[in-house]
């Protein structure tokens, strides 16, 4: 079994999609490798690209505070990303090199076994959960799958678009914040 570091150096050298092509850094994931949290976005953006870090960017910044707000910081969670390179002008991720790109964030999920997994958005939550949810309607429920709890929530990147859902976001980190608890309690 790798390490995570050792993934990290594999991931970085990556040639198996033509993301590669593009790309000024590859986005492998940051943060608490013994968490119980990790979250997962779509894809890096221009500043995650830029310096190499997910959820950087202004996005990164709400999800920073909506953690806030359930007194977590990233130092206890895990973030990474469904495929770690930039979709040229942050396009959506193609099926096939999502299908290339899954394999690391397998293992990166068999290494850090978290308890919880909440996808960010619709493309992580019907890659990570099932194809026929849909975010706005099946988000902020938890879908258990092996010995994982999935939270489906919606990305930040659409609340700084759509403000007005914030308040089902908040609903959901409740249910994050309530999730965890209840599993450090065992
Ligand atoms: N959006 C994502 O899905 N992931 C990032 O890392 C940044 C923005």
């Amino acid at each position: 079994m790798y390490k995570l570091s050792e993934l990290n150096q594999i991931c970085s050298k990556c040639n198996r999609c033509k993301l590669n092509e593009g790309r000024i850094n590859v986005v492998f994931g940051e943060g608490n490798i013994n968490t119980d949290l990790m979250f997962i976005g779509e894809g890096p953006g221009s500043n995650e690209d830029r310096l190499g870090r997910p959820f950087v960017g202004k996005a990164g910044n709400l999800l920073d505070k909506m953690l806030k707000a359930i007194n977590l910081t990233r130092s206890e969670i895990y973030i990474t990303n469904i495929v770690k390179c930039r979709p040229p002008g942050n396009r959506n991720p193609e099926e096939s090199e999502i299908e290339k790109c899954l394999p690391y964030l397998r293992w990166q999920v068999k290494i850090i076994q978290p308890k919880i997994i909440v996808s960010l958005g619709s493309i992580s939550a019907k890659v990570l959960i099932d194809d026929n949810i849909k975010i706005t309607k099946d988000r902020g429920r938890i879908y258990k799958k092996g010995n994982i709890k999935f939270i489906p929530t919606l990305h930040p990147a659409y609340l700084l678009r759509n403000p007005s859902a914030k308040k089902d976001s908040w609903e959901d980190f409740k249910l994050i914040s309530k999730t965890l608890k209840e599993i450090r309690s065992i």
